[in-house]
């Protein structure tokens, strides 16, 4: 591994990481606009016909070194997002970087990472589809000594896992949780109020961070009837979405509106993890539910969803600036391909299986119709016209 990098590039790259640090979404690293022209990155090329093979800018290939970056699918506007960003540091960085998206199939990201690991990468980024799936090719990931960041999901069950970045996955779930709380004045008004709960892919560790934070909150309520889950669908199994399908998520929710909300009852919100799912099930209450509109949650900021928030359709979002994590990533990578230790500020929360992985935890944000200009259009994450 070359670890030397030419302390002018290092420093402009320091510099640049923080102005974007963790928690602030005042900088803007890559405009969200660029997102969208990953192109052929998607489907199984081999590692060479990536988008690393621009020549990386002349000071920063003193740098050296090839970073895998795998992601789970280009059909969440994230991910594109998440991509993007890191492979613009990481190129800026001085790194030649092998950017693979793998249509959320298992099998896929696999063989992407077995490409990976064989044609000269010397550290890993990567984003699961299932947590659990990774570990039988991340032992040749080990036996080479390559290390491994978990970005955003945690893998489980494997001791090639360096390190974790990501954003506070608890954090986010509580402060869905805080906001109905909130919204419906749980501590002081009578109810019983009726909530529905939607949460994502099994697979996906986070998913149980998010639902857990938010029924922190709402469980006690819950328990003492001030909110009523009328479809009896409650526990973490139930109202999981596979591959956090917007689909899955509105065709769950039309049984549940059918089977409990059709003669006019209320709903009074609906708890979903992101905003993919929120998706689903504003289309379903569109299409079959006459009441008031409930309270719904969401998490990403995605267009469609903010533009939802502006149209009253939904209540809030989760701003997780895909910029700063991927700022934090390219900070670790260069630590460690120095031969360094990555920044960590948490080594307590996340154990895979194998152990505590030391995390960077960035900070989630809340959103939502009163804030997200501020948010969103003046850090440059999205333009006025993006949300029109
Ligand atoms: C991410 C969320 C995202 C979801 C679906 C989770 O692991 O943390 O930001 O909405 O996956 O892609």
């Amino acid at each position: 591994m070359k670890r030397k990098l030419l302390s002018m590039v290092l420093a402009t790259a320091m510099v640049a990481t923080a102005l974007v640090g963790c928690g602030s979404s005042e900088e803007a690293a890559a405009p969200a606009e660029e997102t969208t022209t990953e192109a052929a990155a998607e489907e199984e090329a081999p590692a060479e016909d990536t988008a690393a093979e621009e020549a990386p800018a002349e000071d920063a290939a003193a740098g050296g070194g090839k970073v895998g970056v795998a992601m789970p699918t280009k059909d969440l506007q994230r991910w594109n997002q998440d991509g993007s960003n890191m492979q613009a540091e990481l190129e800026a960085a001085g790194y030649e970087v092998d950017l693979q998206y793998a249509s959320n199939d298992i099998a896929t990201q696999v063989s992407q990472i077995e490409n990976m690991i064989n044609s000269g990468c010397e550290l890993l980024v990567i984003a699961s589809i299932d947590g659990d799936s990774l570990g039988t090719v991340l032992e040749q990931a080990k036996e080479k000594n390559i290390p491994v960041i978990a970005y955003d999901r945690l893998i489980m069950n494997s001791d090639a896992v360096t390190y974790y970045a990501t954003f506070d996955n608890y954090m986010v779930g509580t402060k869905q949780g805080e906001y109905i709380k909130d919204q419906l004045d749980l501590d002081n008004a009578a109810g019983p109020f009726n909530i529905e709960l939607v949460t994502g892919d099994p697979g996906d560790n986070n998913a149980r961070y998010f639902f857990g934070g938010a029924m922190d909150v709402l469980q006690p309520y819950i328990d003492e009837g001030k909110l009523v889950v009328k479809s009896g669908q409650v526990d973490f199994e139930t109202v999981a979405t596979a591959n956090w399908a917007t689909e899955a998520a509105q065709t769950r929710m039309d049984g549940i509106i059918s089977a409990n909300y059709a003669d006019g009852t209320k709903l009074d919100a609906v708890m979903c993890s992101n905003d993919s799912t929120a998706l689903g099930v504003t289309n379903s209450l569109e299409a079959n539910y006459t009441g008031e509109w409930p309270i719904i949650t969401g998490q990403d900021c995605d267009i469609a969803n903010v533009k939802n928030m502006i149209d009253g359709k939904q209540s809030m979002s989760i701003f997780k600036d895909t910029r700063t994590l991927a700022s934090k990533v390219v900070e670790m990578v260069d630590a460690i391909m120095q031969g360094g230790e990555a920044p960590v500020n948490d080594t307590e929360t996340y154990d895979n299986g194998t152990g505590v992985i030391p995390s960077f935890l960035c900070e989630p944000v809340f959103a939502d119709v009163n804030n997200y200009k501020e948010l969103l259009i003046d850090s440059g994450y999205y333009t006025e016209a993006d949300l029109q």
